[in-house]
């Protein structure tokens, strides 16, 4: 439960009118927002990140009838996309209006647009009264922050102000549906999956096209923690590894069959939603730890898997055991 305090959400609408930059909670992960009609504001997002300027951000908008002040050519199929799943953690990718900032979109012809369901998120959207642009609120290649101390943590004084609102229920970052091609196509996976999106667009969809537009979360070293992160698919070796590769942690969803000093056993959820909640915030206590490495179990190749083992994949080096 979050609690609304309103005069931090009249605060931080008002900084953000000013051309300052303000992360908020969302249910997936914190965002670093700025009034996504000031290319200054856009400028210095991508500044605190370290982003580079090719990377587009997305917008956050609080209403389904805004959708219209930001992109064109929008197909009727998307009112049920966003009855079924908006607000919510689904990013559409949309033909946008020729005044929307290339600030925004990366000098492509295309927005992402998402309505939130975070209540602080909500409020603070609703007061503004306009789009707020938002990338998660982490420098560039590293995990997403899924509570405020986070956001601190990567930022620091990069951020004018913090509006808390507890920890992100999702944990991971929205699933991205493109819709300006000929066909969907999911370009980064997320809780909703694409069996939820066939049923409701009764169309089948498929994933990354080739030639679809950059998405920064599709780079190999995105979402990596500072330690080396390992995939592996049994735990058995671990027992003979030598004494000079440790301490490692490890990832876990099975009670491990044995014990070893200088290996620290993170049991994680055998659901994929509680997986993918615990997921960054594990990484990042993790991280602030003296392992040499942190090493990870695979996680099932099923689609409700596909959020989480993307995420995994992503920042584990490309070793394999
Ligand atoms: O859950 C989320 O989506 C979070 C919260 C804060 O809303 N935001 C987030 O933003 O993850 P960011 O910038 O870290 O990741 C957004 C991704 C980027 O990889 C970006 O390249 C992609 O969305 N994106 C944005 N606009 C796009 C566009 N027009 N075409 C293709 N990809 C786009
Ligand atoms: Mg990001």
């Amino acid at each position: 439960m979050s609690i609304i305090h309103t005069e931090l959400i009249q605060k931080s609408a008002q900084l953000l009118r000013e051309g300052r930059l303000v992360a908020f909670p969302t249910e997936t992960v914190y965002g670093l927002g700025a009034d996504a009609r000031n290319p200054q504001a856009l400028t210095d997002i991508f500044l605190a990140k370290q982003r580079p300027f090719s990377h587009p951000l997305i917008v956050h908008l609080a209403d389904f009838n805004e959708i219209q002040q930001w992109a064109i050519d929008v197909p009727a199929f998307v009112s049920r996309l966003a009855a079924n799943f908006w607000p919510g953690p689904l990013t559409l990718i949309l033909k946008k209006r020729p005044e929307v900032s290339n600030l925004l979109t990366g000098n492509q012809n295309t927005i992402g647009i998402r309505i939130p369901a975070h209540p602080v998120a909500q409020a603070l959207l609703r007061n503004f009264g306009s789009g707020i642009a938002a990338p998660s609120a982490n420098r560039y290649t590293r995990i997403s922050p899924t509570t405020a101390e986070a956001v601190k943590e990567e930022l620091g004084d990069k951020v004018d102000y913090i509006l808390e609102g507890g920890t992100c229920a999702v944990g991971i970052e929205s699933t991205i549906l493109d819709l300006s091609g000929n066909q969907p196509a999911i370009l980064r996976p997320g809780i909703i999956n694409a069996q939820e999106i066939e049923k409701v667009l009764n169309h089948r969809v498929s994933f990354l096209r080739t030639d679809a537009p950059r998405v920064s979360g599709t780079d190999l070293i995105h979402y990596a923690p500072e330690t080396r992160l390992v995939l592996i698919s049994t735990l058995d070796f671990l027992q003979n590894l030598p004494e000079t590769e440790l301490p490692i942690a490890v990832l876990t969803r099975e009670v491990p069959s044995f014990m070893r000093e200088g290996i620290y056993w993170i049991r994680m959820a055998t659901k994929p939603k509680q997986y993918a909640h615990d997921l960054y915030h594990t990484l990042r206590e993790l991280d602030k730890k003296n392992f040499k490495k942190i090493m990870v179990v695979k996680v099932p190749e099923s689609e409700e898997w596909r959020g989480v083992s993307d995420r995994i994949w992503r920042g584990a080096e490309k070793v394999d055991f």
